[in-house]
């Protein structure tokens, strides 16, 4: 297999520092193989990870698109010095609208944060209209996006699409199907992604944390706070991670280290992962 071409190949060509360290990421700027600024786009960026995921793009001298479905990301944009569209990416035409803006905004696209999502809890009686939307934004977003953007990154031989996936995509999470098996979706098509072209320069990685501090983890539930609010990080060092992550193509970000451990045991002892996981349901349920 070939070297991919990519955009950090070149990312540390405005500063001195050594790829990947933190002391050293905050000096360099992003740009791309011809030294220009990257442009990047974020979705879900009115707040939480994807808002601190453009803050540091533009900090690092990215140009941004900031697109959320929520129209206060168009002042949360102009704030940052970034361009805001107010886009729906639940929908064939949201995501054509969308690519087409940030186009026109960009000139072209070098990195694709595919980070809006949504959680809807409920077990069993999750409804049906509650899986179809699910679904469409935790992975049908990135399906579409891909169609749109890949054929242009492998006659360029570069771009860079990041999901914001989940440890529930590649572990589980308690309460929610629809979540766990959606993100489970967005990891598997990311894997996809980079099976298929990462020898034409498309370098794809998935972002896989625990619990950050957002309104998402803010949202009524006992099992969110057994499982996530002790360890819980901030949205800015998911970010940071992130920024450094450009500078490489590994795979999978884990801003939770742990979360390489528990996804190897899962593979390697499959029925004593999932009997620690019902012993942690069975934990929240005499709570
Ligand atoms: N917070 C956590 O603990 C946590 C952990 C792991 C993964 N994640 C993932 O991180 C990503 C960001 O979540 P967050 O924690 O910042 O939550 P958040 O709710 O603050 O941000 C999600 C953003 O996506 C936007 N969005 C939702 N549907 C959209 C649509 N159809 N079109 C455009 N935008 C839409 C929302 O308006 C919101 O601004 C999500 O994919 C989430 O699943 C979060």
């Amino acid at each position: 297999m070939t070297p991919n071409p990519k955009p950090s190949e070149s990312t540390s060509a405005g500063g001195s520092a050594g790829a990947g360290s933190a002391a050293g990421a905050g000096t360099q700027s992003a740009t791309s193989a011809d030294a220009r600024p990257l442009n990047i786009v974020v979705t879900g960026a009115a707040g939480g990870i994807g808002h601190a995921l453009a803050a540091r793009m533009v900090q690092g001298g990215a140009r941004v698109v900031m697109t959320d479905v929520q129209d206060e990301v168009l002042e949360r944009a102009a704030a940052l010095g970034a361009h805001g569209v107010v886009s729906d990416i639940a929908t064939e035409s949201g995501v054509q609208l969308l690519v087409a803006t940030a186009r026109a905004e960009l000139g072209s696209i070098d990195v694709w944060f595919g980070n809006a999502g949504i959680e809807r809890g409920g077990g069993l009686e999750t409804s049906e209209a509650d899986w179809s939307r699910t679904h469409e934004i935790n992975v049908m977003a990135h399906v579409r996006t891909s169609r749109l953007l890949v054929p242009e990154w492998v006659e360029r031989g570069r771009g860079r699409y990041i999901v914001t996936a989940s440890a529930a995509g590649l572990l589980t999470m308690l309460g929610s199907p629809s979540y766990s098996v959606s993100k489970h979706g967005a990891v598997a098509f990311a894997e996809w992604l980079s099976a298929t072209y990462r020898h034409k320069g498309d370098v794809v990685q998935a972002i896989c944390p625990q619990g950050v501090q957002t309104q998402m983890l803010e949202q009524p539930g006992l099992l969110k706070d057994l499982l996530s609010h002790d360890t819980a990080l901030t949205p800015e060092a998911v970010a940071e991670l992130a920024w450094q992550s450009l500078q490489h193509d590994r795979f999978l970000i884990l801003p939770h280290p742990e979360v390489g451990d528990y996804y190897a045991r899962r593979a390697t002892d499959t029925d004593s992962w999932l009997g620690g996981m019902n012993r942690l349901q069975q934990k929240v349920e005499a709570f």
